[in-house]
């Protein structure tokens, strides 16, 4: 039996967390026996904003050793750089050739960050058909995004469709967004009512990067918000949302069930002890990640080898797709 293939893709906006480890990445490594794998990092879609040329370079290089360091496994997995393959940008173009602008319009994300700024690029609209592109040239199945890109996925479909019909039937496979099960959703621990976010990077202990240091850690969970009760229970009432998230994070990480979570806490003296604990799983996960990623770090010229190797194999499916795109829109190959 063929193997379903996912595509997904991660910005290289800095800030790695612990809500993108246990709401995305745990799970692409959970599952990368099962499927044929494509983990793009998406310096192109990061440009529709704009960015400091030196920085991005180093959150890219970061970011690809992170995801190394998580367990994607260059053997098992195709990890690439969405610039080092050219048939994105190519696809996007003939995507764009197809796509009503009204589309682009209707996409909330674009709507939101257009509000934010003051003047806004062609990129920022035009960024869900590159996405489109990235998703489709690899024929992929299953996306596995937050809810956020639910819509930039149906566009994809509402894209590929639209080709479909009026060239080839069917030349592109129409992909399915994969939310991530419940229980990956992780609060920002100032305040469990908003999802961690680096767009709340800002906010001085919302985030647990995955990179901190151990008593960074420590530090911001002890700090993390509460209520003024003392019962140490999973709960759906808002009042008891920090409980409710220090425990889902203790189960995400530990792997425990829920039952078995609470067995731990049943001696604890109160919230104090709950914090410790979490932190301390939490710790205990992070710990051989940071390891890995400063060895990786450490050898940037390895770095970029496994980065060649991801474009290469990638590029073994993508060029051949768009060649054929163009081929059937009725470009001229070069002979
Ligand atoms: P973003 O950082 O928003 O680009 O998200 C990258 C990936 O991490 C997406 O698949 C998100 O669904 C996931 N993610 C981001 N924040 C969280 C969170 N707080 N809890 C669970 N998953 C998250
Ligand atoms: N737009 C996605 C995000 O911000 C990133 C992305 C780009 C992506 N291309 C993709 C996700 C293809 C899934 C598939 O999270």
């Amino acid at each position: 039996m063929t193997k379903p293939i996912v595509f997904s893709g991660i910005q290289p906006s800095g800030d790695f967390h612990l809500g993108n480890y246990l709401g995305a990445v745990k799970n692409w490594v959970a599952r990368q026996d099962d499927k044929t794998n494509y983990f793009c990092i998406v310096d192109m879609h990061a440009i529709t904003v704009p960015q400091d040329p030196v920085q991005l370079r180093i959150k890219t290089r970061e970011l690809a050793a992170i995801l190394l360091a998580c367990g994607i496994d260059p053997d098992k997995s195709t990890l690439f750089i969405q610039s080092h393959v050219r048939a994105h940008a190519e696809c996007c173009w003939l995507l764009n050739c197809i796509t009503p602008l009204g589309w682009l319009h209707r996409m909330t994300q674009f709507k939101d960050k257009s509000n934010r700024q003051e003047s806004v690029l062609t990129g920022l609209l035009d960024y869900p058909v590159l996405q489109a592109g990235d998703i489709m040239l690899y024929d992929a199945n299953e996306v596995p995004v937050g809810e956020d890109q639910k819509q930039h996925i149906e566009l994809t479909r509402d894209i590929g469709q639209s080709f479909n019909a009026r060239y080839e039937e069917p030349f592109f496979t129409l992909p399915k967004v994969m939310l991530p099960e419940t229980g990956a959703r992780v609060m920002g621990l100032d305040n469990p009512t908003n999802k961690m976010s680096k767009s709340f990077s800002h906010i001085r202990g919302h985030l647990v990067k995955l990179l901190d240091e151990p008593k960074e850690i420590l530090r911001s969970f002890k700090k993390a918000q509460t209520d003024s009760g003392n019962e140490i229970m999973f709960s759906d009432d808002p009042e008891k949302a920090g409980v409710n998230n220090l425990l889902d994070i203790y189960v995400a990480v530990t792997e425990k069930s829920k039952e078995e979570a609470l067995a731990d806490f049943a001696n604890a003296r109160g919230y104090g002890d709950l914090k410790v604990g979490v932190a301390n799983a939490v710790i205990e996960t992070l710990t051989p990640i940071r390891e890995r990623y400063n060895e990786l770090m450490s050898d940037p010229a390895e770095l970029d080898r496994q980065m060649a190797r991801g474009a290469e194999q990638a590029r073994a499916v993508a060029d051949p797709k768009v060649t054929h795109m163009k081929e059937i829109m009725g470009l001229v190959l070069p002979s």
